[in-house]
């Protein structure tokens, strides 16, 4: 449930729709579901079992299963590269679920006669970015800092299916509108010939490791916290398979609903004829949509909202917990400092970010989910692979699955884990950079 939480959040509603009309459509989708399956799964399967193992913080874990002096400065070196990244990705969602609680009010103001307010709510502004990001800032640190995440997550997990359903309405509505067909042929039929470009290969897996909040040690964090008898493989692929279930839907709305805006003469093109998707994508899309509906609109857009932002919460405090753990163990501060004061540190970042938003937001973006996300889990992956090694993976996958060793998983993932992660991980890192530079 806590990992289903982490993984289902902005990362499948406002990422994934903007980066598949980011690079053009069903090509990204089907290079997506291709890594969730041969990267990103083996991947979340390394950290849970690493978490379960060793039963410690990313930190920590590493250079517990390694002998070596080095593997093991090498293994808290990487920890410790996950809690900088943890937090940096935290500091830019949490602008970004800001909109999302700004969003919230935007209709009832201009219901009650505010248009003033309203559109400051709905537009991009300094003074909106900020305020709003502090707010979901604070939220997510006093949920940490209060230790209810037990309450939150269970309360979300009761939430998310009312969300999915929305989704699902709003798709039917959707694809009723004049426009919705064409929206659906550039989300559904793949153009082959974009699908090995190196940048959508490396936006792709990046937004699988996003999702799936890889590379981070939050999953492993979540491993720490499963039972023995608990089935590792089915775990995990039941994460996977409800994070992807969640974003595929989330695309299905928004690319056909950028369509019917386009037949209302709402302009999604740029002169170069691709797809206008900056971060804001969503917040033009859904709105004209919402409208459209006329009064039910407008409760439709508050529930939406506060869904969005209940399934960021889950995904937020999944983040902090990765730098509070750290903190309150090695600077032996008590759980509620180590949150604050790191909430803070993060805070000034989001500020720094809202500050120089066209020069720093996507920069952090890509640094974060498209670089050191997939390149942290391959380490992941060797650690899992290498240092801990067949016998203690197998002791650990059997409890909870017995016979493991005569299943297809056992036939693969440990080879997968050991050379076909990284390696493909390395490789399409390394031509993502050469394309950079020669472009
Ligand atoms: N997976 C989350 C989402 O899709 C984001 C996340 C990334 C959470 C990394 C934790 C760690 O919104």
């Amino acid at each position: 449930m806590a990992a289903t939480g982490s993984a289902v959040g902005l990362g499948n509603i406002w990422g994934f729709p903007t980066q598949t009309a980011n690079n053009g459509g069903a090509a990204f989708v089907l290079m997506y579901v291709a890594f969730v399956c041969v990267l990103a799964y083996p991947a979340l399967m390394a950290e849970l079992v690493i978490g379960r193992h060793t039963r410690r913080n990313m930190v920590n874990a590493l250079p517990s299963v390694a002998a070596k002096p080095l593997v093991k400065s090498i293994g808290s070196f990487a920890g410790l590269c996950g809690v900088i990244v943890s937090s940096l990705i935290l500091a830019f969602y949490a602008i970004v679920a800001g909109w999302m609680m700004a969003n919230i009010l935007s209709s009832p103001a201009s219901a009650l006669g505010l248009p003033a307010y309203s559109s400051w709510l709905a537009d991009f502004s300094v003074s909106r970015n900020l305020i709003f990001c502090l707010l979901f800032s604070i939220l997510t640190a006093s949920v940490v800092a209060n230790g209810v995440r037990d309450g939150i997550e269970r309360w979300s997990t009761r939430l998310m299916p009312t969300l999915i359903l929305l989704i699902i309405l709003l798709t039917s509505y959707v694809l009723t509108q004049e426009g919705a067909v064409r929206g659906l042929k550039v989300y559904l039929l793949p153009d082959f010939t974009h699908i090995f470009s190196p940048q959508l290969l490396i936006s792709a897996m990046g937004q699988a490791f996003f999702s799936l909040s890889l590379g981070v040690g939050t999953m492993l964090i979540y491993g720490s916290y499963i039972r023995e008898d608990e089935n590792l493989p089915l775990v995990g692929a039941l994460v996977a398979m409800a994070d992807t279930g969640v974003a595929l839907l989330a695309g299905l709305l928004i690319i056909p609903a950028m369509f019917v805006a386009l037949a209302q003469g709402v302009q999604i093109y740029d002169i170069n004829n691709a797809l206008i998707a900056g971060p804001g994508l969503i917040l033009q899309v859904l709105p004209l949509l919402f409208n459209s509906l006329g009064l039910a609109g407008m409760a439709i857009a508050v529930i939406f909202f506060s869904l969005m932002v209940i399934a960021a919460l889950t995904s937020s405090i999944s983040m902090l917990e990765v730098p509070v753990a750290f903190a309150s163990e090695h600077f032996q501060l008590s759980r509620s400092k180590a949150t604050w004061i790191t909430g803070a540190i993060i805070f000034a970042n989001s500020a720094c970010i809202v500050f120089y938003f066209d020069f720093l937001f996507d920069a952090v973006v890509d640094i974060t989910t498209k670089y050191s996300q997939p390149l942290l889990a391959a380490v992941l992956c060797i650690f899992a692979g290498w240092v801990l090694h067949r016998d203690r993976l197998l002791n650990e996958i059997r409890s909870g699955y017995n016979n493991v060793e005569f299943s297809w998983f056992w036939k693969i993932w440990p080879v997968y884990i050991r050379f076909v992660c990284p390696l493909l991980i390395i490789v399409l890192f390394i031509q993502s950079i050469l394309t950079r530079l020669t472009a």
